[in-house]
């Protein structure tokens, strides 16, 4: 099962901060992989759909909020692959269906809304069970596709990146930063950049998805580090200083950012650029990991 039509490319950020701080820094380009199912989506979505066809299953059902990078690309990606998909969303249905949610449909899918305090209970065998009940036999990715699969398709995102110490990454639920890190070599790290408010939480479930990952006996790596600093407020706030960081990179350096993830991340290692964290001589390596489609939907909901 192969989708990558377009390698990613690395692409070079020359900028007066850069050459201030004596780094070279790179962006892996997963952003351009395909137009609808790329950055980490394709990654985490592959191993789940090998599974899911290797059991025999028709119809794969997935969790997510209703602007979520992971359902638009669980929809097309379905759609590709020959699947049937239903996108399990969180909250009421709200008409007329907002840029994500259409194309979503558009691709097949179908829609079915679970109020919060259900929707809480998504990853228990409880709510499992009904879905199970209500749409027959169904493979289920986790919200995020936040699993081992998940993971194993990350570990494949750095495939060539030994000429770089530092792996630059946006975190939501951190299954692409635990894949990226069980990839490096013992002289490179990976370093985060939490979305969410007081991210530092997050280091519980990286370890987790680190040892559920390894077999048992061998030590998870510790590679890795969260920079909580750069949330903004936390997911998908913004405030000006970020658009206009974003909207100004872009304009530099012809790299589109989205402002739930990507802007972050790259405000964040730039500002820690200017202060000092990384060395001269550092070799940086920042993934793109896509949902630029979201920009539409955020624009739509925030006067962007
Ligand atoms: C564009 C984008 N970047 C980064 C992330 C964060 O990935 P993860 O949830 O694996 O930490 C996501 C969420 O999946 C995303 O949609």
């Amino acid at each position: 099962m192969s989708l990558i039509f377009f390698p990613p490319p690395i692409q070079q950020i020359n900028s007066e901060i850069t050459h201030q701080a004596g780094v070279d820094l790179y962006v892996l380009r997963l952003d351009l992989m395909h137009p609808w199912v790329n950055g980490n989506k394709w990654f985490k979505l592959k191993y789940n759909l090998l599974e899911a066809r290797e059991k025999n299953f028709t119809t794969l059902l997935t969790f997510g909020g209703a602007y979520s990078n992971h359902i638009y690309a669980t929809a097309a990606a379905g759609n590709l692959f020959g699947f049937r998909t239903i996108g399990v969303i969180r909250g009421e249905e709200r008409l007329p269906l907002n840029p994500t949610l259409s194309f979503a449909v558009q691709q097949g899918m179908q829609l079915v809304y679970l109020n919060r305090e259900m929707y809480r209970q998504r990853n228990t065998p409880a709510l499992q069970e009904y879905l199970q009940q209500r749409f027959g036999e169904v493979f289920i990715i986790p919200e995020g596709g936040s699993n081992f699969n998940g993971v194993r398709g990350c570990t494949e995102i750095i495939s060539d990146a030994i000429a770089f110490n530092h792996i630059c990454v946006a975190c939501g639920t951190a299954t692409t930063l635990a894949g990226i890190a069980l990839s490096l070599h013992e002289e490179q790290k990976a370093i985060a950049f939490p979305v969410l408010k007081n991210g530092a939480f997050l280091a519980q479930d990286i370890e987790s998805l680190l040892t559920n990952y390894l077999a048992s006996g061998l030590s998870a790596p510790s590679n890795w580090e969260l920079v909580c600093d750069y949330h903004f407020g936390g997911y998908a706030k913004v405030n000006n200083e970020l658009l206009l960081f974003s909207q100004q990179f872009t304009q530099e350096h012809g790299v589109p950012l989205d402002y739930v993830y990507t802007a972050k991340m790259f405000y964040g290692v730039m500002d820690l650029l200017k202060q000092g964290f990384f060395c001269k001589g550092d070799r940086l390596l920042l993934v793109h990991t896509g949902g630029l489609q979201g920009n539409v939907g955020m624009k739509e909901r925030s006067q962007v």
